[in-house]
């Protein structure tokens, strides 16, 4: 904090410091510890489709007999995809169809900030703020989602479109900054960008995912600098008496 001349009043300055960790999981997978609410109890309405059960069924054929449970996270994928987020009612059923303790369940949802145990939007935005995405400016898209969407980290517009949550690093820093959004990655984002893509999912349509400045997946922004000819056949460089 400065303060400016006999006022002493005080200014804040916004500063991001670079150990500052994202508020945690943004809130979706926020509190270890879970509450009731009415929208998400033990009575909460939760019953897997007659497909997803048949898709349970084939999940379960791929472990062996005693080794069952080991299905837990596909099935609880399954769960999230089916409901749009994971209610403690969910979880219970899975248990129940893998024959195990409900904390067992508990601990793996728990542990996996890929479950989300609030509602999320139709658009659930993952903007990543770990270093590389950092120093790339995440915080100009983080500012451009929040000005576009009129909510913060944590919220849900009032059209339950769209939640924003920030999260640590996607494993693409290589194309930072990016965000997840369901299961895509957009990557290399300018704010401009970022606002197309959320025009774009208002308006219905899916944005290609991927890199947006026009490169191919994560290749040198200037251009290949190795592999750049087609690869030698079978035996090049092999000893020719072998
Ligand atoms: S730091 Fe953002 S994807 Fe790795």
């Amino acid at each position: 904090v400065n303060f400016v001349g006999e006022t002493r009043q005080p200014i804040v300055k916004q500063i991001r410091y670079v150990h500052r960790t994202a508020k945690c999981a943004g809130g979706n997978a926020a509190s270890y510890v879970h509450r009731d609410t009415p929208d998400n109890n033990q009575d909460t309405p939760f019953d897997f489709t007659a497909d997803n059960l048949k898709r349970i069924e084939s999940i379960l054929n791929n472990y062996p007999e005693g080794h069952k449970s080991a299905a837990v996270i596909p099935v609880l994928d399954l769960a999230q995809r089916q409901h749009g987020w994971l209610p403690i009612s969910a979880m219970n059923t899975v248990a129940d169809i893998l024959k195990m303790p409900p904390m067992r369940v508990y601990e793996v949802a728990t542990f996996y900030t890929m479950f989300n145990r609030k509602f999320v939007g139709k658009y659930h935005i993952q903007i990543c703020t770990t270093t590389p995405c950092m120093l790339r400016n995440s915080d100009s898209i983080v500012e451009c989602i929040k000005k576009k969407l009129g909510i913060s980290i944590g919220e849900t517009t009032s059209d339950k479109l769209f939640t924003i949550t920030e999260v640590e690093c996607l494993g693409a820093c290589v194309n930072a900054p990016m965000v997840q959004i369901n299961d895509s990655y957009y990557e290399d984002l300018t704010p401009k960008d970022m606002e197309e893509i959320i025009d774009d999912l208002k308006a219905g349509k899916i944005p290609i995912p991927g890199p947006r400045n026009g490169r191919f997946s994560c290749e040198p922004a200037g251009g290949l600098t190795s592999l750049t000819e087609p690869p030698k056949g079978p035996g090049f460089g092999v000893r020719p008496d072998l």
